[in-house]
């Protein structure tokens, strides 16, 4: 598929207010469509930490039945989208508010698919607490640490601290004290495989060892999710949801017979970040465009606005990456500023005050933390202007 031209939305975005973000439908179903075909077979659970607009999260569920159910970033937010008819959550992460649990609980009882994370015996309790009240049954998910440990290199994020099978079995064993709360799957999120590129122009040398190193983490931690997943099988448990990966492992995870369901965020806007992958591409669907308001010398510009800066560790790479027209590059003292954004520009699109710069993103969801609104743009056209989580008043982190 062409991808669209500087022209193109500049034309569509003539005479509107700026700041805006905005989603290209257009190269969003193009990325849809290649997540499908490259997953196969596996449900693909959404990432809506990754999306963060309820019409989005709606569009990829209607597109193919492989789309099913999400995985929540907040207790909060799993609430909201249950009270807006959504269905199948999977919690990413565990939560801890009792207030929260009890929601879980409450939807679980009225026959939604509302599923727990947990890594440690007190979040049992405290669920055990809460659907005890109710008088039912909770069910959970473990989440399996997947990183790897090489020497001086953590390779890896730290998330649960169940990184062994013994550890795994520990907790499993122990769980069973707790009669209302029920094991029913796994989950090992492969971070350094899933969300670390290995072709950036930000690590040189960094990316053939990043590379190594994803090879042999592949082949462990298919060992110690499967291991895991058999576990439960011989405890009794027959485990329906084992989950893993995330856009960068879709490749390795799918390979895996034991898992049920990928999870994919980014995959679908393919932010800045996710151009630095050696195996896959996906289209650029959803940026934002900030406007030009003074030119401080020839061959510069400079917008009001622009400095969306990604979370993370501090690195160049969380910088929002200029996109069209093409030719735009940042001065290194000033990067992309909180009210202003210098440029050099040498690109062939004649440019004056007034026109748009489109910017991308390095992260996806977090694009949606800046705006209460996406111009939703296809064939040529805004078809419409939804709002983001924060448009809905949803601020969760
Ligand atoms: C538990 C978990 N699974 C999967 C993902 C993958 O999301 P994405 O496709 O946006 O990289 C994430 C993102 O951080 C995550 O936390």
């Amino acid at each position: 598929m062409q991808q669209p031209t500087y022209s193109y939305y500049k034309n569509l975005f003539e005479g509107k207010d700026f700041p805006l973000a905005y989603v290209d439908l257009d190269l969003l179903d193009n990325n849809i469509e290649s997540i499908q075909k490259r997953v196969g077979h596996k449900k693909i659970r959404i990432a809506s930490k990754s999306i963060r607009s309820t019409y989005i999260l709606k569009h990829i569920l209607q597109q193919n039945p492989i789309y099913q159910g999400i995985m929540s970033f907040t207790g909060k937010e799993a609430l909201a989208l249950l009270e807006e008819g959504f269905d199948d959550i999977l919690m990413g992460y565990p939560i801890v508010n009792s207030k929260e649990i009890e929601g879980f609980c409450k939807a679980t009882k009225e026959g939604k698919q509302a599923v727990l994370m947990v890594d440690n015996i007190r979040h049992f309790e405290l669920i055990e607490k809460e659907a005890l009240k109710h008088d039912m049954i909770q069910p959970v998910c473990i989440d399996v640490d997947m990183s790897s440990d090489y020497p001086g290199i953590h390779f890896g994020v730290y998330r649960s601290p169940i990184n062994t099978l013994e550890k795994f079995k520990s907790l499993v064993d122990k769980a069973q004290q707790f009669s209302h709360v029920k094991i029913v799957g796994l989950m090992g999120y492969e971070a350094q495989i899933a969300g670390v590129g290995d072709a950036s122009p930000f690590n040189g040398i960094k990316n053939s060892v990043i590379k190594f190193l994803k090879k042999i983490s592949i082949l462990e931690l298919e060992r110690r999710r499967t291991a895991c997943v058999k576990y439960l099988i011989k405890k009794g448990l027959k485990p329906t949801l084992v989950n893993g990966g995330g856009t960068g492992s879709i490749d390795s995870t799918k390979k895996e017979d034991f898992v049920t369901e990928i999870t994919v965020g980014s995959g679908f806007y393919s932010p800045a970040l996710f151009d630095y992958y050696e195996n896959f591409k996906f289209l650029p669907a959803a940026g934002y465009a900030v406007q030009i308001v003074r030119s401080p010398q020839k061959g510069m510009f400079t917008t009001l606005g622009g400095g969306y800066v990604a979370s993370g560790s501090v690195s160049l790479d969380k910088q929002p990456k200029p996109y069209l027209p093409e030719g735009v590059q940042l001065t290194e003292n000033e990067g992309t500023g909180e009210v202003q954004t210098p440029f050099y520009y040498n690109g062939k699109a004649p440019l004056q005050i007034g026109d748009p710069i489109l910017f991308r993103h390095s992260k996806a969801g977090e694009l949606c933390e800046r705006f209460d609104s996406l111009h939703i743009i296809s064939q040529g056209k805004i078809i419409d202007i939804v709002p983001t989580y924060r448009g809905k008043g949803w601020t969760f982190l």
